[in-house]
């Protein structure tokens, strides 16, 4: 697929199948992922990817969350609400579900937006080649009501913090295509 059709057939996935992804195909978008770029070329990023028992405590302790949803019903409206609680019991049946964690750096030089802008990168490279090997997948904000129990479930050591959540599997949905605003540029000439 040329790159610019792959950036077209992105969406975020919310249903997957119960098929599973080849742990080989994971290690090869990752090892891909990871040639994004990072502040002071830290690569701050590491992958948990957890499958099977994990990925079931992973998502036992992610659906506890659907509790402290009706917070954004007056933002995001009773719907969307309703529907991110449905994906959030057992987040689509993904197989896969992948945190991706940063270590705390105490260097004045690097800011916590340039840490987290490096590991966006990484993670849209990731949602790329995902979706290039027929793969569907979503970003997730990591919950902080849960936040603790996740880095558990994740197995993340001490001394790094949780940035992204990936769901992954095959899809079982067409996701609808997300408006996109062109409003985006000042030309300064
Ligand atoms: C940083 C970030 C956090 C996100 N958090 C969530 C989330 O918590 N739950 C969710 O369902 N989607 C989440 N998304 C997916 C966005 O809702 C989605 O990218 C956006 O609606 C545009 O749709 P598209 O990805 O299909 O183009 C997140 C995306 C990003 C980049």
């Amino acid at each position: 697929m040329e790159l610019k059709d792959v950036l077209r057939a992105r969406h975020s996935v919310r249903a997957f199948t119960s098929a599973p992804v080849d742990e080989s195909v994971v290690r090869e978008i990752i090892e891909y992922a990871t040639l994004a770029p990072s502040t002071f070329n830290l690569q701050p990023w590491h992958f948990h990817v957890a499958t099977g028992a994990s990925r079931d405590a992973v998502i036992e302790v992610i659906a506890q969350t659907t509790q402290y949803l009706q917070e954004y019903v007056d933002k995001l409206g009773p719907e969307a609400v309703d529907r991110e609680a449905r994906f959030y019991a057992d987040l689509g049946g993904a197989p896969a579900v992948i945190g991706v964690s940063s270590p705390f750096i105490e260097n004045p030089l690097v800011d916590h937006t340039n840490i987290c802008l490096s590991i966006g990168a990484c993670v849209e490279n990731f949602l790329l080649l995902a979706t290039e090997r027929g793969l569907g997948a979503c970003n997730l904000t990591v919950p902080h009501w849960v936040a603790a129990e996740l880095l558990r479930a994740f197995d993340v050591p001490e001394g790094r913090e949780l940035i992204s959540i990936m769901v992954l599997g095959y899809p079982d949905e067409q996701p609808v295509e997300q408006e996109r605003s062109t409003d985006v540029v000042t030309w300064l000439r």
